[in-house]
């Protein structure tokens, strides 16, 4: 099944998925979307909203892990001129913009406890403020979060608030991964051939039959974007008219000059200079180190190239340095 223009379904279990969010897409209850990375959240989401009354109206998405604590109350309330230090100009916030629409809150379980009561408030109240205001202005707005962790057993150790996660909850959805709807793999992948072609003028008409079958031999840990991923680098490689095995192979992530750099780094830096293994929290904190002088202390891309968010990894660099 091709559904709307873009999202592929032919498993049962990522059908019965997309048949759950059809069928809550005409209310306005709030959803959560859960599952691993990668498998198809946010598009899930554009679905309910394109599905539902609202959708003529704003989708308004907002990842909770990629902006830093401090700056996510503003961006979702907004602010008057003057509310704080830099504050300039009025600034209407995300719950604003969303109006009428679809607020999606992505990657929910990074959200830090304060916020979660101040938007468990405004789920409450249908009201908001902006900061540095006192007028409450009533919003009309639907919430669908997503996460890729289990809330349940962030719920269990505290860190996420109980009340929050059961008004979110209303009607959860859980998409598979991809290894767990293997009937997906190859209509997900032709359909990757013909967007990447497309975009890159090529003529490429599919793929071989050994390369269809390594596909299905893979176990894709990062679902669909990784394999959305491997498509597009084989479409961009590919001279021929049809993708090859060769094409599919995983990228290398380091270039031999990188591998001679971080062995030099951690024997010089780690292995000759400790009498004790190091546990894996200072391995960890060494390495961010190490990839953030590569990328001479660029955050933003050193989250990039270690696979983690940017959170992620000030959190990690939080931790006391370790002594060698
Ligand atoms: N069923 C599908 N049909 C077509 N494309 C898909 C489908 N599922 C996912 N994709 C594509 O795969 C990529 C990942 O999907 P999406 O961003 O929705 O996943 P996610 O679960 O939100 O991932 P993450 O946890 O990394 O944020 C996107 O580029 C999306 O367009
Ligand atoms: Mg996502």
């Amino acid at each position: 099944m091709k559904e709307g223009r873009d999202i592929i379904a032919e498993s049962p279990a990522f059908l019965s998925a997309l048949t759950l969010a059809h069928k809550v897409a005409e209310s306005c209850s709030n959803v959560l979307i859960t599952g691993e990375s990668g498998t198809g959240k946010e598009i899930i989401a554009q679905y309910i909203h394109a599905h539902s009354p609202r959708s003529q109206r704003n989708f308004v998405a907002l990842n909770c892990a990629a902006i830093p604590d401090h700056l996510l109350e503003s961006e979702l309330f907004g602010y008057t001129r003057g509310a704080f230090t830099g504050a300039h100009t009025n600034k209407v916030g995300l719950f604003e913009e969303a109006e009428g629409g679809t607020l999606f809150l992505d990657e929910i379980a990074d959200l830090e406890i304060s916020l979660q009561a101040k938007i468990l408030r405004v789920l409450q109240e249908r009201k908001i403020k902006r900061l540095g205001e006192n007028t409450l202005r009533p919003i009309n707005i639907r919430i669908i979060a997503a996460t890729h962790e289990n809330l349940n057993r962030a719920v269990q150790a505290k860190k996420f608030r109980e009340d929050l996660f059961f008004r979110l909850n209303v009607i959860g959805i859980n998409v598979p991964s991809l290894r767990d709807r293997s009937e997906d793999i190859l209509p997900l992948a032709k359909h990757f051939v013909e967007k990447f072609s497309a975009a890159n003028s090529k003529k490429i008409f599919g793929l071989t039959p050994a390369a269809t079958d390594y596909l299905l031999k893979q176990v894709w840990p990062g679902n669909v974007r990784e394999l959305e991923n491997r498509i597009e680098r084989a479409v961009v490689l590919s001279n021929n008219s049809h993708i090859e095995v060769e094409d599919l192979h995983p990228q290398a992530t380091m270039n031999s000059q990188q591998k001679q750099n971080t062995l030099k780094f951690m024997r010089e830096r780690v292995c000759d200079n400790i009498a004790h293994i190091l546990s894996i929290d200072e391995m960890t904190h060494l390495y961010i180190e190490y990839a953030l002088s590569l990328n001479k202390g660029a955050k933003e891309k050193t989250a990039r190239d270690l696979g983690i968010d940017r959170k992620t990894l000030y959190r990690k660099l939080g931790k006391r340095h370790p002594t060698l």
